[in-house]
């Protein structure tokens, strides 16, 4: 994919965003079902990738079903960023991305990350040496800043564009603030305004309303979704159709069937391939348990809490498996996650899953927190 089929790719999409451990390619896949329109690996360190690490090249593994797909790396020198654009491009990816976001100590401690926020002209550097090194397109993803108090990503944007880059994406809260407040749409939109590259804003959308008011109101050429998707991956479809599908306990637990079967195609179905599923499964299902029908009467635009910072939204009268589903603890976790894994089909895994719910043994865990998507990153 070339740099100008790319940007026509990002006019109006719908992305999901680079998730570490969630956007795993079974989970991908699921989202490209609701009708992801983009994707992106996990994040891989350049470093490793071009040491020839398995691990980290396991991460440029696509699946048929992904039409447009980015990887995403974490790179300070551009001697190792163009090693590691070489076997990206070899793995028949369709973009690189540079991640001038992620808040983790580990990498910010490397100069990684969004430590790159701090030195502008290194992420200048870095997209001007991927540019003439690489035949993909070259994007960069940041935050508004370092810190609250330095908010650069006006600067950051320029220079970004300037160096050739086909596409930003602004994660609209500083390093700082992690995913305290709101992400600051106001900033996504004149960083939108100002620049003549696609801008990809990103921050807090949960409903197909939140989406069609960014896209209104915020001059952005695309959305990318990460909670949103992680919590309800049919949250695509439901932009896609301008409309919420609150769905019975039933739909949800095919859904996780589903995604199972896909983990199952991905990591093996013997013995192996479960335990190296249940390092995800369990987890997702943690994310999945945060899953919430939010009511679009409580949508205030603008507001300065969004609906993510909001009361959960509640079910009424929840069966047994609907509170099953919605709890924060691990045993519950892996108890469905092996009920899955086991059954035939999405009806005998509800009938399992339901099993469970009514069984006096996990009575104790009812008293378990229900999820919450406040605690969540
Ligand atoms: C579990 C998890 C893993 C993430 N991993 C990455 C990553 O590898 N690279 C990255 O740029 N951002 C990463 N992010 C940040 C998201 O891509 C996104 O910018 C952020 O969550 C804000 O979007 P949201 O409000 O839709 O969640 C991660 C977020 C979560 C929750």
């Amino acid at each position: 994919m070339n740099r100008v089929e790319l940007q026509d790719r990002l006019k109006g999409a719908l992305v999901l965003a680079p998730l570490t451990k969630g956007g795993n390619l079974p989970f991908r896949r699921l989202c490209v079902d609701f009708g992801a329109d983009v994707t992106f690996s996990e994040m891989a360190y350049a470093r490793k990738l071009a040491k020839g690490d398995r691990k980290e090249r396991a991460l440029l593994r696509r699946h048929d079903s992904e039409e447009c797909f980015g990887v995403q790396i974490a790179a300070k020198q551009p001697a190792e960023a163009i090693e590691a654009a070489k076997i990206i491009e070899d793995s028949g990816a369709d973009f690189i991305d540079i991640n001038c976001g992620c808040p983790i100590d580990d990498t910010t401690r490397r100069g990684l990350g969004a430590a790159l926020l701090r030195r502008p002209k290194q992420i200048a550097k870095l997209v001007e040496a991927l540019t003439s090194a690489s035949t993909l397109p070259i994007t960069v993803k940041i935050r508004t800043g370092w810190k609250n108090d330095a908010i650069n990503a006006h600067e950051v944007a320029a220079l970004v564009e300037e160096s050739g880059a086909a596409a930003l994406t602004v994660h609209g809260r500083s390093k700082q603030q992690r995913y305290t407040k709101a992400a600051d749409w106001n900033l996504i939109k004149e960083i939108a305004e100002a620049r003549k590259i696609p801008v990809i804003g990103n921050g807090d959308i949960l409903t197909h309303y939140e989406t069609q008011h960014h896209f209104k109101e915020h001059s952005i050429s695309a959305v990318m979704l990460a909670r949103g998707a992680l919590t309800k991956p049919w949250i695509f479809e439901e932009i896609k159709e301008s409309q919420a599908r609150p769905l019975s306990a039933s739909e949800r637990i095919a859904i996780y069937f589903r995604f199972s079967e896909y983990l199952k195609q991905h990591f093996g179905a013997d013995e192996l391939g479960c335990s190296r599923i249940m390092r995800f499964l369990p987890w997702h299902l943690s994310l999945f348990a945060r899953y919430t029908h939010y009511r679009y009467e409580d949508f205030v635009p603008n507001a300065e809490t969004p609906l993510i910072h909001q009361r959960r939204g509640e079910t009424v009268e929840p069966s047994p498996v609907d509170l099953l589903l919605g709890l924060s603890d691990e045993c519950t976790h892996e108890a469905i996650a092996r009920a899955l894994l086991s059954s035939g089909d999405p009806q005998l895994a509800f009938e399992e899953i339901e099993r469970l719910a009514l069984q006096p043994a996990l009575a104790p865990t009812y008293r378990a927190k229900p999820s919450s998507l406040l605690a969540m990153g």
